[in-house]
């Protein structure tokens, strides 16, 4: 699946995946930022959770260990990774579900997750398979469901605009960079878009984002 030629897999080529993990846990802050996350989402027990574009899973594995009786999804299109996240589930001996296959064509029938969760997979995409998939979310998310995007965003500091100088031309974070993806989120049908938290990484300012549907109750927040 992932031989699409616009596919991006995580470190940009393919024989660069194996060092994936070293190079996010020391780059990007990852756990830090990905605690955050789970922190900030009000996981219930039986909570069911999508971890869109999972890659290696350490998100997913992290919510399962988090919430050991959710239902928790792991979805990737590439199925090198994927491996990878298999043989970290059983090493950490977590239960979790790992499917392949496209952001922008979820497998899912409406209405099927309390959570969405997207850690640095918006970036890959395309300004119009990022708008499908945004769609793909809205549509398999419950009623009063939320969706949580950790990805680039506005540089924060003066070093986080240098370093943005070049993350700019790297993969498809333009659009991120730039600041328009709270539009691009209301447009799929979520016109309630938070930022919860920024992170000055190696790679520049990286953004924590909150995304809710009109159907949540605003009086719960
Ligand atoms: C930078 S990695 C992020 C992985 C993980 N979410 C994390 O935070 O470590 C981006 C992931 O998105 C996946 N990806 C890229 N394009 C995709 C697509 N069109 N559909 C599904 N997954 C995709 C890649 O295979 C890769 O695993």
């Amino acid at each position: 699946m992932s031989q699409d030629a616009k596919y991006i897999p995580a470190l940009r080529f393919k024989f660069l995946t194996p060092l994936y993990d070293p190079v996010l846990r020391r780059g990007m802050r990852e756990q830090t930022v990905k605690n955050r996350l789970i922190h900030e989402a009000g996981l219930t027990p039986n909570a069911r959770v999508l971890d869109l574009g999972c890659g290696t899973g350490t998100l997913t594995i992290l919510v399962k260990q988090s919430q050991p009786t959710a239902d928790v999804v792991g979805f990737d299109g590439d199925a090198q990774v994927l491996d990878i996240a298999r043989a970290k589930a059983r090493q950490h001996g977590v239960n979790i579900t790992l499917e392949q296959g496209m952001a922008y064509q979820l497998p899912y029938p409406n209405n099927s997750f309390d959570r969405v969760f997207s850690s640095l997979v918006l970036h890959h995409l395309t300004t119009q398979d990022r708008a499908r998939a945004l769609s793909e979310v809205k549509r398999v998310l419950k009623p009063g469901g939320e969706f949580w995007v950790i990805d680039f965003g506005k540089p924060h500091n003066p070093l986080a605009f240098l370093v943005s100088r070049v993350m700019r031309n790297l993969e498809r974070t333009k659009d991120l960079i730039d600041g328009l993806l709270p539009d691009q989120l209301q447009r799929a049908g979520f016109p309630r878009v938070e930022v919860v938290a920024r992170f000055m990484t190696l790679f520049g300012t990286i953004v924590l984002y909150r995304a809710r549907g009109a159907d949540t109750n605003p009086d719960l927040c």
